[in-house]
């Protein structure tokens, strides 16, 4: 295995490569969301599909996830899902409005215990069908990403039912019920490994789990509460041989924390220098980042210096995937997108 890893293989995509700290022959580029708003053929099929019934339907969400991939050379494909597909499949009822709205929020040990299992051939057989098509179709031989809710997260929008800032209801439930909260953690992390295993096994390269909401916690309750859940699910997952990426929105006063977790990439948001990160998590994470999506609005030349101060920032240690530092805004011009990847590509460093 070690030997493996340490001697890269020309035939490896970039992007694998870097999650693994190997050299690559240029630096790889995805974005977050990059299948959806600000994309006319995206919103051309919204307007005559839900996004439910687009997430649900393998050949549209297959056809969605690749949209971006023909528009521009990026070095991933990331599956047109959503974090809370998995829990309709666990029976929770939610609309997606167009952020998810759960009917009955979760704040009870009797509904946390009435949750079942996630079945994912049975429950969510559409996500496993899309990621096939996808593996089928994709460009290039482009890696594909699977991904889950990290449980903290998908427990904010369990216990509070809906978006908020500042997630009230659910960190006021973790101080009020913390047994039931880690009951509730366990049970999000044993379907979310269970999930995310069935996707690697459907084609799935990588698999990534979001922390959209790790800012929401000072770092004793992250470390009490949201590692040992996502640690949870990583640890199920280790024995395939897939990389995985932790995204940590708001992270930078957990990276100490994060630097624990046995995962292979720590994808940040833009609120921190990346050299900064790479020094608290050491020579064994990659990371994944950080450009912040408003940059994105920049004139041309603009944007380079902002990509430029990026690229600064992760160094030329290997191990660097570039990214936004949050999902790209609905309101984006594509054409930046396009100048943004082949920048990257062109760019050595
Ligand atoms: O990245 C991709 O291109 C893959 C698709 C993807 C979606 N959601 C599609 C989507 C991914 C990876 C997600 C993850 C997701 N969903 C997260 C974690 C990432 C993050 O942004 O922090 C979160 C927190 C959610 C929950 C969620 N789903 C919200 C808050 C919203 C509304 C947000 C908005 O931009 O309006 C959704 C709905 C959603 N998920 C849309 C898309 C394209 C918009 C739906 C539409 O087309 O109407």
């Amino acid at each position: 295995m070690a030997a493996r890893m340490s001697s890269p293989d020309s035939a490896t995509p970039a992007f694998l490569a870097a999650c693994r700290r190997q050299p690559v022959p240029h630096r790889p580029i995805w974005i977050m969301r990059q299948a959806g708003r600000y994309l006319p053929e995206y919103r051309a099929l919204r307007a005559k599909v839900d996004f439910e019934s687009l997430t649900r339907t393998p050949e549209l969400a297959a056809e969605v996830t690749l949209q971006p991939l023909r528009r521009f050379p990026l070095d991933a494909a990331i599956l047109f899902s959503d974090i809370m597909t998995p829990l309709q499949g666990m029976g929770v009822e939610l609309a997606f409005e167009p952020a998810p709205i759960v009917r009955e929020p979760i704040r009870s040990a009797a509904q946390i215990e009435a949750l079942p299992a996630l079945v994912p051939a049975r429950d969510v057989p559409f996500v496993l069908e899309t990621l096939r098509l996808v593996r089928a179709n994709v460009p290039r031989g482009v890696p594909v990403i699977g991904f889950a809710g990290a449980p903290f997260t998908l427990l904010c929008y369990l216990v509070c039912g809906k978006p908020s800032k500042e997630f009230a209801a659910a960190r006021a439930f973790l101080y009020a019920q913390p047994q039931a909260a880690e009951r509730l953690l366990g049970r999000l992390a044993d379907a979310m490994a269970e999930y995310l295993a069935a996707q690697a096994g459907a084609g799935a390269q990588a698999l990534m789990l979001f922390e959209s909401w790790a800012g929401l916690l000072a770092p004793r309750e992250f470390v009490q509460f949201a590692l040992p859940a996502v640690a949870r699910t990583a640890a199920a997952l280790r024995r395939l041989d897939v990389p995985l990426i932790y995204y940590v929105n708001q992270g930078s006063p957990l990276m100490a924390a994060v630097a624990q977790l046995d995962v292979d990439v720590i994808g940040i948001d833009w609120r921190t220098s990346l050299s900064q990160v790479r020094q608290v998590l050491g020579p064994g994470k990659a990371v994944q980042g950080n450009l912040d999506p408003a940059a994105l609005f920049a004139p041309p030349a603009e944007l380079r210096r902002y990509a430029d101060a990026v690229l600064t920032e992760a160094g030329t240690a290997p191990g660097h995937i570039f990214n936004l530092g949050h999902g790209i805004w609905p309101d984006t011009d594509p054409d930046a997108v396009a100048r943004l990847v082949d920048y990257v590509h062109e760019r050595r460093s």
